[in-house]
């Protein structure tokens, strides 16, 4: 099957495959037994999620790109948005979905989660960084065919497993008109430097992007390219788990989990954290920390020093070097702890 199929896939194809693993006879009996159908990974938390029925490389096996597939990816948390699931579900419909969150909301892990769970590699480019057509297509670096390099997309294109386009909407035009037919119907591309050679997209090539809607920090949002966002069938919205006056006992548990803190502190230390990411939603501070740079926080804390002490080298440090912002930042933790007078 060609790649952009959309909408259901025909009835045989959903249909498990499976295998005939032994055939006994004895007797005039005959045993048949049936495994079931291997599943992606071997993933410890293959089972903590419901995936099962989206085989995304169906007798297929990518053990030759073992050493990029993620391995000991800790859990997602999440308060029954099951970003998972809906994330494998949408490579399995459509083979591509994007994440929209602001940073720190587990964007990056949960990608590494879902390739660890499905048993796929991961291709990532961080379209912020200044990554021209030549690194994710390719280039020459001498004369003659052979001196040609293939480039990450070329490669992942030819491989499979996921391509992950962070910071998608800070792509450069020219790349992102490069990439674009790869992402619809027609999933090739033509290698116009390279005697139009024509690179089909792998049958398990999947690819998800992700950006940032307030990246840029004060500079202002780039929205993503019409054309590519055309091309995306699924959005997700990711966003902190505590934010403001909302603070997620989920959260909580979790730091104290990772931090070992009293049940007092982790609660304060994520109250801090979900201001800090209110005003950073509200453009105030250009920063919001996320549930790791609030478990370095505590793990400070757990070390032995004031929770203020602790956040001078963690979260103020971390959110901005002007001294001015650095103020901002100690007052917002100050309401949360106050420094003994
Ligand atoms: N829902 C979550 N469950 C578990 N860890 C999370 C979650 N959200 C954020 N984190 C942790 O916060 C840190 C930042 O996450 P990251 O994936 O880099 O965010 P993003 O890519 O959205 O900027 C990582 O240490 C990540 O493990
Ligand atoms: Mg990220």
């Amino acid at each position: 099957m060609s790649y952009g199929q959309q909408g259901l896939k025909k009835e045989e194809e959903i249909s498990r495959i499976q295998e005939v693993s032994s055939l006994k006879r004895d007797n005039f009996k005959i045993t048949v037994s049936i495994d079931r159908e291997r599943s992606m990974s071997q993933s410890p938390l293959y089972n903590q999620y419901e995936i099962q029925k989206y085989n995304l490389h169906p007798n297929y096996s990518f053990a030759h790109l073992d050493d990029m597939i993620p391995k000991g990816t800790p859990k997602f948390i999440d308060s029954g948005q099951h970003y998972v699931e809906r994330i494998v579900r949408a490579f399995y419909y459509f083979k591509q979905c994007s994440l929209i969150g602001p940073s720190g909301t587990g964007k990056t892990h949960i990608v590494y989660l879902v390739a660890e769970l499905c048993g796929l590699p991961v291709w990532e480019v961080n379209c912020g960084l200044s990554t021209s057509a030549y690194d994710l297509i390719g280039r020459f670096i001498g004369l003659g065919k052979e001196n040609w390099i293939d480039g990450l997309v070329t490669r992942w294109l030819k491989l499979g497993g996921i391509m992950y386009l962070d910071e998608a909407n800070m792509m450069k035009q020219d790349v992102a008109t490069r990439l674009n037919p790869v992402l619809d119907t027609r999933g090739h591309l033509v290698l116009n430097e390279k005697d139009n050679e024509c690179v089909e997209r792998h049958k398990y090539g999947y690819l998800i992007l992700s950006m940032n809607p307030y990246s840029a920090e004060f500079s202002g949002t780039k929205p993503l390219n019409a054309a590519m966002r055309r091309r995306m069938a699924v959005w997700i919205n990711f966003d902190y788990t505590s934010v403001g006056d909302q603070i997620s006992p989920v959260e909580v548990k979790m730091l104290r989990g990772r931090a070992k803190v009293s049940e007092d502190i982790a609660y304060k230390v994520v109250q801090a954290g979900a201001e800090l990411r209110r005003q950073y939603k509200a453009g105030d501070i250009p920063y919001g920390p996320s549930l790791g740079d609030l478990i370095n926080w505590a793990t400070l804390i757990y070390d032995g020093n004031t929770p203020n002490v602790a956040a001078e080298e963690t979260i103020i440090a971390l959110t901005s070097d002007n001294s001015e912002v650095q103020d901002d930042i100690r007052r917002i933790i100050e309401t949360v702890f106050p420094k003994p007078q």
